[in-house]
């Protein structure tokens, strides 16, 4: 039976159950609930204790609308955390199977779930709003055995009979925090408890939406001890724990019994070492009213010796906590940072001569971690929510450092889901809104920005390149071509009013271009703003992009082997090709808009006919040079900025960004403090901090650490096989005075290594190539040796310019 059968039938009596909830409390106030069921245990025949020998074990099936915590028997059950995890609750629920078997004792055995917002009703999002799924919290389990003797009954499954209680968790927020007071920790209440309540909710009766965990779970997965302790006022104590992360903190030593500990959280402390947030207040787009930034813990100690508080129905974005209330002075000892996110296979490794480097590539891992929460998120504290472009930008990237194919089908498959009837992608996947408008003015604006939406084509596209699984992209193609479509209907249907003001006669190629509807543009160039703005021409970004997705995905059709497709879209590509060129690319080889986004884009998406492409390239590197030698990318364009400059012959400008200190640049955020990187290229200043702290986009840079000055590289363009580093470049950059660097990323075809160094002259590099693979050697002397195959190879020419 498939896992999906499996579940299907273990769940088949189960009801849905809600809490027993008579007056809801506001939004970000509300307490989880316990609701417990109970079966007897005869211990006979199929005792789970004789299990072991015949093979059968007991199982628990369960999921929620909400995070749930299982507890069997008083222990709690596995070590995942934010169970069911995220996803398309409307089109797709996870499903999670336990194994129980060592927990269960003869005679009564005792199943509670603490459940909570999470998610599904939760606040969420840049407005943090409310019940964004659904008004009611619920849950849906069955303890069985496996292998189950043909349809026989559950031993336990979620009815009427299961009884509801309020919990010691008073208040459980995935943005606002978690109050617990363990004073009412298995406190006996007097009288029955109330039945828990068959949910109403119309979506609890689509069982098609349950389907087995796809994405990889969230677990606990390191500890951090402070680094800094400090006590900037009376009664209140800083804690540093010198990284910014995504998780929460575990606290020993509560005090007295009613003692009322606060726990603020954030990502960066003032002149007097307070905890400073506004840089993670959003604001409501309707009022404009600044929001508060949330991330605030209570707990009331029961005066119980070994008691401990660590919330698990929310996590936060911070490096720094702020406690208020405690008892006695907070030691070293008496917290820890606990860090949470998906738990990924490591991947990739980098290091190179010049710490700073292994410093970058370090903060670009860790941001990536705090953002890696049962989905790809913008930011851990602010929104926390899948933002599009976001995961678009960065996926290649993450796939060097992650074995990250099951964390982005599954979030590629809630894109698909999300997608609105006419092809458009909302710009946060999973959406609480559906495939539909979710009635917030600006989110159904910016629903189909290009960049972002781009997302649906490019990143499986990614993964294929990847990891090659051909089903996966098979299962996307449809989204990819429902995307491109409606770019290119957009693009067909009307023109910019500036445009018409302008050249009141269409001219042919308009056609292609796509001028209209909202689109984000090059987003958060240095000193730049957010000004989301639908009045703006951003027809030479877009049209960009309408390109690169067409060409794409005219490469993802022969790869799945639907030649007509990629003609059509190869087709498609080259008419919008030409159109960006006709209308953006003036005779004398600039831009008719100069930014450095638009010259990389332009290079980069391979927009500029071939015999063109060094004069736009140098008119790029002239730009840069106009401004002081400073990077001017924004969200889009700055992953591919410095491999478009190496690759188009400006090696040595790319490593004078690279090593750059001022802002903009990426060592200056690290410079100015920075343990993630920033959301704006100047996020912290000596006039204050601004934006998320905690942003991975810009960290796509460390691509360019692997690709280029390691130089592991999958070959461009890619025959069949080619796919999951079957075919790969090892082509070492070196520059910036590193004198050795290393790499290894751990493909599905084995470990693929660069090792370079300068030593006596000579340039020495060792290329690990696993069985099967086919490599080209491409050597800083202009040398290439092509059809190397698996083995450990070394290579050394002489160092002389290098
Ligand atoms: C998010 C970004 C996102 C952007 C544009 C911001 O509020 O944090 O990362 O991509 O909005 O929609």
């Amino acid at each position: 039976m498939s896992t999906q059968d499996a579940l299907t039938a273990a769940l088949a009596s189960a009801q849905w159950i809600s809490p027993h909830e008579p007056v809801p409390h506001p939004a970000g106030q509300r307490p989880a609930h316990e609701l417990t069921g109970r079966f007897h245990w005869d211990g006979a025949a199929t005792h789970p204790a004789e299990g072991a020998e015949t093979g059968a074990e007991a199982v628990v099936y369960a999921t929620a609308h909400g995070v749930y915590e299982l507890f069997v028997n008083g222990v709690r059950v596995g070590d995942e955390e934010l169970s069911p995890g995220f996803s398309s609750y409307r089109s797709r629920l996870q499903v999670q199977r336990w194994e129980i078997t060592a927990l269960l004792q003869a005679g009564e055995n005792t199943v509670t779930v603490l459940l909570s917002d999470g998610w599904f009703r939760g606040r969420h999002g840049f407005v943090r709003r409310p019940d964004g799924f659904g008004t009611d919290t619920a849950f849906l389990a069955a303890v069985l055995l496996e292998p189950s003797a043909g349809a026989a009954r559950p031993l336990l499954a979620t009815g009427a009979h299961w009884e509801s209680r309020p919990s010691h968790i008073t208040r459980a927020d995935l943005m606002d925090g978690q109050s617990v007071d363990l004073r009412l920790e298995g406190l006996e209440r007097p009288g029955r408890p109330p039945a828990a309540v068959l949910s109403t909710d119309p979506l609890c009766a689509d069982r098609t939406r349950l389907v087995p965990a796809e994405a990889p779970a969230v677990r606990r997965i390191q500890e951090l001890r402070p680094t800094q302790i400090s006590t900037p006022g009376e009664g209140v104590t800083v804690v540093d724990f010198g990284q910014n992360i995504n998780g929460w903190v575990r606290l020993h030593e509560l005090g007295p019994a009613g003692t009322r500990t606060v726990l603020r959280h954030g990502e960066a402390v003032d002149e007097a070492g307070l905890l400073l947030v506004e840089n993670i207040q959003a604001f409501d787009f309707a009022t404009r009213a600044v929001l508060p930034a949330g991330q605030v813990d209570e707990v009331i100690s029961a005066g119980r010796a070994g008691d401990v508080f660590e919330p698990r129905h929310t996590t936060h974005g911070f490096r720094y906590v702020q406690i208020e209330g405690a008892a006695g002075p907070i030691g070293m000892g008496d917290i820890v940072a606990v860090v949470v996110h998906s738990e990924l296979a490591r991947t990739g490794t980098f290091t190179a001569s010049d710490p700073l480097l292994n410093t970058l590539h370090d903060v670009v891992d860790w941001s990536f971690r705090g953002n890696a929460c049962a989905v790809p998120t913008d930011c851990p504290q602010r929104e926390r929510s899948g933002f599009t472009g976001d995961w678009q930008v960065f996926a290649d990237t993450a796939a060097l450092l992650y074995d990250v194919a099951a964390f982005s089908e599954s979030w590629s498959t809630d894109l698909a889901a999300d997608q609105w009837a006419d092809g458009r992608v909302p710009t946060v996947v999973p959406n609480p809104a559906g495939n539909g408008p979710s009635g917030s003015a600006f989110e159904d604006m910016a629903a189909g920005s290009a960049g972002w939406g781009d997302a649906a084509v490019l990143v499986p596209w990614s993964m294929w390149r990847a990891y090659g699984d051909r089903a996966a992209l098979e299962r996307a193609l449809p989204s990819m071509r429902a995307w491109v479509d409606y770019a290119a209907r957009s693009a067909a249907a009307g023109r910019h009013p500036g445009r018409e003001a302008e050249r009141p006669l269409e001219q042919p190629h308009e056609r292609y271009l796509w001028d209209t509807g909202f689109h984000f543009g090059e987003w958060l160039e240095p000193d730049t703003p957010p000004a989301p703005d639908p009045t703006v021409d951003h027809g030479i970004v877009a049209t960009a992009f309408l390109h690169r997705s067409a060409h794409t995905l005219a490469l993802a059709e022969a790869a799945a082997g639907r030649p007509a497709d990629a003609e059509r879209y190869s087709r498609l590509a080259a008419n919008v090709r030409a159109a960006w060129c006709a209308e953006y690319l003036a005779a004398d080889n600039t831009l008719s808009e100069e930014s450095q986004g638009h010259y990389v884009r332009a290079l980069a998406f391979g927009l500029v006919p071939e015999g063109r492409r060094q004069p736009v390239a140098d008119r790029l590197a002239a730009l840069i040079r106009e401004n002081g030698t400073r990077l001017g990318t924004g969200f889009l364009a700055t992953g591919l900025l410095l491999p478009t400059l190496a690759d188009a012959g400006h090696l040595d400008l790319a490593y004078e960004l690279l090593f750059a200190r001022d802002i903009p640049s990426w060592l200056g955020m690290i410079d100015r403090g920075a343990t993630t990187m920033w959301e704006w290229w100047d996020g912290v200043t000596p006039s204050g901090v601004r934006g998320s702290l905690n942003h991975y986009s810009k960290g796509a840079v460390a691509s360019f650490l692997y690709t280029h000055v390691a130089g592991i590289r999958l070959a461009e363009s890619p025959e069949p096989g080619a796919e999951a580093y079957g075919a790969v470049v090892i082509a070492p950059q070196p520059g910036g005075g590193l004198s050795a660097a290393a790499a290894s990323v751990h493909t599905r075809r084995g470990t693929v290594g660069a090792d370079w160094r300068i030593e006596g002259g000579a340039f020495r590099l060792t290329a690990t190539i696993p069985a099967g693979v086919t490599a080209e050697i491409r050597l800083p002397d202009g040398s290439r040796v092509s059809g190397v195959g698996g083995g450990t190879h070394s290579y050394s020419v002489a160092a002389a310019g290098l």
